[in-house]
Parts: C-alpha cells; sequence; structure tokens
C-alpha cells in the first residue's frame, strides 16, 4: 500500500468557505420543474403545488443558491410568459418541449423561499436583449410606481425580491444555443446589458458566460475577448463542465484534474486582461453547470414531436460516480479564492441528485451524498493542505495525484475530506494536524466504490480505521473512496 501525507496549517488560508460553492440549477427541462419541484395535485404537493419532499431533500442537501430558469432554455424565453393570471402554452426550442409557463418567476421564488435558497436568475440573451433583461429586473427588484414593479405589485408580490445574482445568457459560445454568437458579438452585447441592468439595480452580481466547457474550439480565446468587452461592467465569468465514465474507469477517477486544469486556465485567461486592462478588480469565477453527466448516451432532441415535461436525461448514478462528485466538491473549495459560486447540474430529476416519480416517491441518488455531506461539514475557512501524494498514469488526463483532498477550519473544529482516485489500490493517508491544537475524532464518513463501482446505491458508513496518533490523523482509504472527517476541539 503506498503513502499519502498533508499538512494542516491555520495560518494556510485559502479562502473563507462561501455558501455559494453549494449551488444547484432548475431549468424548465424535461421532468425538473414539473413533476420534479413543482407537481398539483401529488399527495406531498403543498397549498402552490409544490413537492414537499422535494423541500425536505433540498434542505437536506444544504443547497445554497438555485439557478433558474436555464440552461439552454433561458435563450429562447419570455419571462412575462410565466407571471400573472395568463400563462400561454409555447413551443421550447432548446428541448423540443411543450412549456405550458404554470410555474414561473413568482412561483420559483415563493419556491427559493421554502427551500431557504438564493435565487440566482438567467437572463435571455439568445432571442432577447437588453430591454428585456432590464425589464425583468424592474419587475424583480424595483420597489413600486413603474409599469414593471406594479404589475409585479398587482400579481401580489408587494415587496421587491432583491435577486442579487443574474446569468447574463447562457453557454452563448455554443452552436446549439438557439441566438449562438461569436465572442465579439456576446461581449458587446453582454457589456451593454451589464451596465443598463446596473442602471436599473447598482446591486446586482452579474455572470458573464465563459465557454461551455474547456473543449469548446474557442475555449481561451472566447473569455479574453468576452472579457475584454466587458470587464469592468462584470463580476464573475462562468464555467461549465460534465464528465463520464465512458468505458474509462481509472481515467474517470481523476476526472477532478481536468477540473482543476480548467479552473486555473480560466484564472490564468481572466488575470491576463486583467492585466492587458490594467486593472485592479479581479474577475471571479462562477462554474454554474457542473456534474457526472453520461452525455455520450444523449442523443439529444432535434428529431421528434414537442411534448410536455418529457423524460430527459434521467441519469441513474454509480458509486463511482459518487467519489467523482465528491472530488469536485473539493476541487472547488481548493479554488475558493477564485471559485465564488458553483452549481450542480441540476436539482432535481435531469442529471440530479434527486429523482422523483410523477405521483410517486422521491429519492436520493449516490451523488446526493458526498454533497450533502461536504455542505454540512465544509465550513470556516479553507486550508492549503500541501498534500504529497502518489501519482497515477491515467488515459484522458495523464499524471494524477491518487489523493484529492481539502481541510477546512471553524470555531468548533476542524473538516478533512478525501479521494483515493485509485480504482484497485488503498492508500494510506497521515494528516498532520499538529498546528491545529488538540483535537478528538468526532464523525467520519466513507463512500466505497471499489467493490462494485456501478453500484446504483451506496452505503455511506463510519471510516472505522480513522484514529488521532500525536496530533496526526490515521486512515486507510480504500480504493474508489471518498471520505470525510470530523475533528472538534475539546470543549472547555
Ligand atoms: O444542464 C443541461 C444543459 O447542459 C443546460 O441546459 C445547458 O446549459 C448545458 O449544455
Amino acid at each position: 500500500m503506498k503513502n499519502a501525507r498533508l499538512t494542516l496549517d491555520p495560518a494556510f488560508e485559502i479562502a473563507p468557505v462561501n455558501r455559494r460553492l453549494f449551488g444547484s440549477f432548475v431549468e424548465h427541462m424535461g421532468r425538473c420543474v414539473y413533476t420534479g419541484i413543482f407537481e398539483p395535485g401529488h399527495p406531498r404537493a403543498d397549498e402552490h403545488g409544490f413537492r414537499t419532499d422535494v423541500l425536505e431533500l433540498t434542505r437536506e442537501m444544504g443547497v445554497s443558491v438555485v439557478r433558474y430558469p436555464g440552461g439552454n432554455f433561458v435563450s429562447g424565453y419570455r419571462w412575462e410568459d410565466g407571471v400573472g393570471p395568463d400563462r400561454p402554452t409555447r413551443l421550447d426550442l432548446a428541448w423540443r418541449q411543450i412549456e405550458t409557463n404554470r410555474f414561473g418567476l413568482n412561483e420559483f421564488m415563493t419556491w427559493t423561499r421554502r427551500a431557504g435558497v438564493e435565487p440566482m436568475m438567467a437572463v435571455n440573451l439568445g432571442t432577447r436583449g437588453i430591454q428585456e433583461a432590464c425589464d425583468l429586473l424592474e419587475y424583480a427588484n424595483h420597489a413600486s410606481g413603474t409599469h414593471w414593479s406594479d404589475l409585479r405589485v398587482k400579481h401580489g408580490v408587494a415587496e421587491p425580491y432583491g435577486i442579487k445574482l443574474w446569468c447574463l445568457g447562457n453557454e452563448m459560445d455554443g452552436p446549439w444555443q438557439i441566438g449562438h454568437k461569436t465572442a465579439e458579438e456576446y461581449g458587446r452585447l453582454a457589456n451593454e446589458t451589464a451596465r443598463a441592468m446596473r442602471l436599473v439595480d447598482p446591486g446586482v452580481e452579474l455572470v458573464l458566460c465563459g465557454s461551455s466547457n474547456s473543449q469548446m474550439p474557442t475555449f481561451g480565446a472566447w473569455e479574453a475577448t468576452v472579457l475584454e468587452h466587458a470587464y469592468d461592467a462584470v463580476d464573475y465569468l462562468s464555467l461549465h463542465a460534465y464528465y463520464e465514465e465512458n468505458g474509462d474507469l481509472d481515467s474517470f477517477l481523476a476526472a477532478a484534474v481536468d477540473m482543476d486544469r480548467f479552473i486555473s486556465s480560466v484564472v490564468a485567461t481572466a488575470d491576463h486582461v486583467r492585466a492587458k486592462l490594467r486593472r485592479n478588480k479581479s474577475i471571479k469565477l462562477s462554474f454554474d453547470e457542473w456534474n457526472v453527466w453520461n452525455q455520450s448516451r444523449f442523443e439529444g432532441r432535434e428529431q421528434g414531436d414537442f411534448d410536455e415535461a418529457p423524460e430527459l436525461i434521467e441519469d441513474t448514478f454509480t458509486a463511482a460516480d459518487a467519489v467523482v462528485v465528491g472530488d469536485f466538491l473539493i476541487t472547488l473549495l481548493r479554488h475558493a479564492d477564485r471559485v465564488s459560486v458553483a452549481c450542480q447540474a441540476q436539482l432535481a430529476n435531469i442529471i440530479a441528485p434527486i429523482r422523483t416519480s410523477p405521483g410517486g416517491p422521491a429519492w436520493r441518488q449516490t451523488i446526493f451524498h458526498p454533497f450533502a455531506l461536504t455542505a454540512r461539514h465544509a465550513r470556516g475557512t479553507v486550508l492549503r493542505v500541501e498534500p504529497r501524494s502518489p501519482l497515477l498514469d491515467t488515459a484522458r488526463y495523464g499524471e494524477a495525484a491518487q489523493l484529492s483532498s481539502v481541510a477546512t477550519l471553524d470555531e468548533e473544529g476542524v473538516t478533512v475530506i478525501a479521494v483515493n482516485r485509485s480504482a484497485h489500490e488503498e492508500l494510506d493517508l497521515t494528516a498532520d494536524l499538529r498546528s491545529a491544537g488538540p483535537l478528538r475524532v468526532a464523525e467520519t464518513h466513507l463512500l466505497a466504490a471499489g467493490a462494485d463501482p456501478h453500484a446504483t446505491e451506496v452505503a455511506v458508513v463510519p471510516l472505522a480505521n480513522a484514529r488521532l496518533d500525536g496530533g496526526e490523523l490515521r486512515a486507510v482509504l480504500p480504493a474508489a473512496s471518498w471520505s470525510l472527517i470530523r475533528l472538534t476541539f475539546p470543549k472547555d
């Protein structure tokens, strides 16, 4: 068995744990909204038609922010269709769906309050532009006395919502996007939209679209161009990434290496533009779509009939998927100095930690568990842990550290989260915690995929071998596993 080592010191701070890293995403796609979070008539629906079983699971997961209403969907969306008494039924061209508009902005905002999450809205910069984005913002955030704000009041919402986070479109670099644009076209439009939105509400935080993924032919150049146009007007640049096993488990278990490189590349590009423009401000990152998605099995929806709430990409996740999702969260935390928002895509049914059956139960998928435990225990400050790890050689991503790890420090204790990325070998971990002061192991959680990586149900069990020995934490991490160890300071 090989050894890995990490060292924790309260002085090695990366950044405070930003709760916005535990975000999710609700798109009008498939059964995410309809029969996902919203199903009037369901035995567990409340007076608004919200599924309370899904609300409970959302709270249990510790979701902090929810991005809405898309996704590709937003690039053809007329937000006015989803407010007030008249709800026209429309074709949604992004996913070939029938959109009834029974659920819209006000339903979503009521839902966010029930779920205890912060909204993150996207405006349509595909088929629409500056005016419609400003109208929506005025409807949502302006107090009253204008056409759009008074309409909101008329629709029964007296107080403005004060929504802070706004995405300037979605994946505008993607040829599949309705209203797809070149970087020049999008950069200019996003800049002008951002400037106008700030005139409506100076308190908004704006997200500029980066690349749809790091394999896009325009990746890098896109980021540089759009930032040169909109640097001063925006706060965040977005990243999206989905990963899948696709016949190579060894590489898949190291997929977070790619996420890590992706983040570092976008930081480098943003800082290059900062230097070129001679600005002091740093652009923060919003990793507002990330997950495992068996995309190679998805045939797209370009043909066939339009239908209502179709069953779309309802992937069933495995134990290996859960380990990889846990590793993505470690990676996002390790970049907490620049990644300030992150949304797992999506919340319900669509490649989601929560699945539902129409009229029936809701349940947790394997990937639910590392998310919920990380959201619960990663608090305070993220620390750099200076890991020393054996290396793995992967076909897809080249060299990858076998150990992926992060630690957080708060007033009550320390949380160490670790992934052993080897599909075959255990890893002997030593964590030097002496600088943190006296600690005791309070609870441990282990999700091991090694014995059956494709199991679709997992048990999260204690990491029974974890022990403290003279200020050093020792644990044997099983092959293909995710672990979380919570240590607490003595009470007095
Ligand atoms: O999350 C599913 C889809 O993936 C989103 O609509 C789109 O933004 C991305 O390509």
